[in-house]
């Protein structure tokens, strides 16, 4: 059987993590994508020289042709410019709106079964408009940013209760970062759900506040130490897991950005909820009954979804 062929759109920090994730797991043959001539072929060629010493089999090809996407199974997005000082949101969404047209046309044109995870900020928006621009059903284009917001929470609760990372599981909904919604009821250690804890001594629920704060915030948190850039190692490896879920039909139950169709309430737009990933792509929307506190967080992402999606569409008139 051949190998399976991933292409990264973008190949800046996040891209070049995902390549070298995707090299190391053996996910297939690997495409590095980037309007700047010479970093994806220098990046490719660095990781293809790491693959002697780590013994991975893959082919690893940079390149500033669309052409070179042709087939791939998997396109994962990261193409786009992070925000500068001085910079507005709309400002950043005008930018990024302008690349994921180009993005999502280079993709239409060349990779049109492939199933495509876009990382790009403002998220929620980017994924929406991607998949308007690409034309792909709703069920093959997917928005990256619970499996990293809950990846983020449950780093903190295992620090917290002092248990392995794998054994805590997090439920998240709606938009990314900020609006972000924990839902700790359905958060759990070994099955136990986080209110239990608390009442079992484990931890405070003032903690557990400040721990759903803090993770709400987590991308802004790395922003300011890293001066230079955001997050790149856990985004790329959250995006992976979607991709392998993907590829090994394997039925990942995963928070991601989700085209929602009615469910929740929602309609026409992409907001994060539990999704099942398999070889069809987003093959199901876990659509749980929410308590009425996480209903008003939820609806607070939802209007600043919504919200976006109109400076979109003011943006460009094609979007309408
Ligand atoms: N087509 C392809 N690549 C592009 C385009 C375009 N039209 N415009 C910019 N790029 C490339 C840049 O050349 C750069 O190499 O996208 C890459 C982005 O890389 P970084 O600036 O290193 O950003 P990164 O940290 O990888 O984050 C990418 O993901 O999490 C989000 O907010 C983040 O939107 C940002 C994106």
């Amino acid at each position: 059987m051949a190998r399976k062929k991933i292409a990264l759109i973008g190949a800046g920090n996040i891209g070049g993590t995902l390549a070298h994730l995707a090299a190391i797991k053996e996910l297939g043959d690997i495409v590095l994508f980037d309007v700047v001539e010479g970093v994806p072929q220098g990046k490719a060629l660095d990781l293809a020289q790491s693959g002697p010493v780590e013994g991975f089999d893959a082919r690893l090809k940079g390149t500033n042709d669309y052409a070179d996407i042709a087939g791939a199974d998997v396109i994962i997005v990261t193409a786009g410019v992070p925000r500068k000082p001085g910079m507005s949101r709309d400002d950043l969404l005008g930018i990024n709106l302008k690349v994921m047209k180009a993005v999502g046309e280079g993709i239409a044109a060349n990779a049109p079964d492939a199933f495509v995870i876009c990382i790009t900020n403002p998220l929620d928006a980017m994924v929406w408009a991607l998949r308007e621009f690409s034309g792909l059903p709703h069920n093959k284009v997917v928005g990256m940013a619970g499996v990293l917001d809950s990846a983020r929470f449950r780093h903190f609760l295992a620090e917290e209760f002092d248990v392995s990372v794998q054994d805590v599981t997090a439920f998240v909904l709606g938009g990314h970062g900020d609006t972000m919604v924990p839902v700790v009821e359905y958060s759990t250690v070994a099955g136990i759900p986080i209110p239990d804890l608390v009442k079992m001594g484990w931890s405070t629920q003032e903690k557990i506040d400040a721990i759903v704060q803090r993770t709400r915030s987590g991308g802004g948190e790395i922003v300011a130490l890293l001066k230079t850039g955001s997050a790149y190692y856990a985004p790329a490896t959250s995006a992976i897991e979607m991709a392998e879920a993907y590829l090994k039909d394997k039925k990942r139950v995963l928070p991601c950005a989700a085209y929602l169709d009615g469910k929740y309430g929602v309609d026409g737009l992409y907001v994060g909820v539990p999704v099942v990933i398999g070889a069809g792509g987003v093959e199901r929307i876990v659509e749980i009954a929410l308590n009425d506190q996480a209903k008003v967080n939820f609806q607070v992402s939802v209007d600043a979804v919504k919200e976006l999606l109109v400076a979109c569409k003011g943006i460009d008139s094609s979007l309408g």
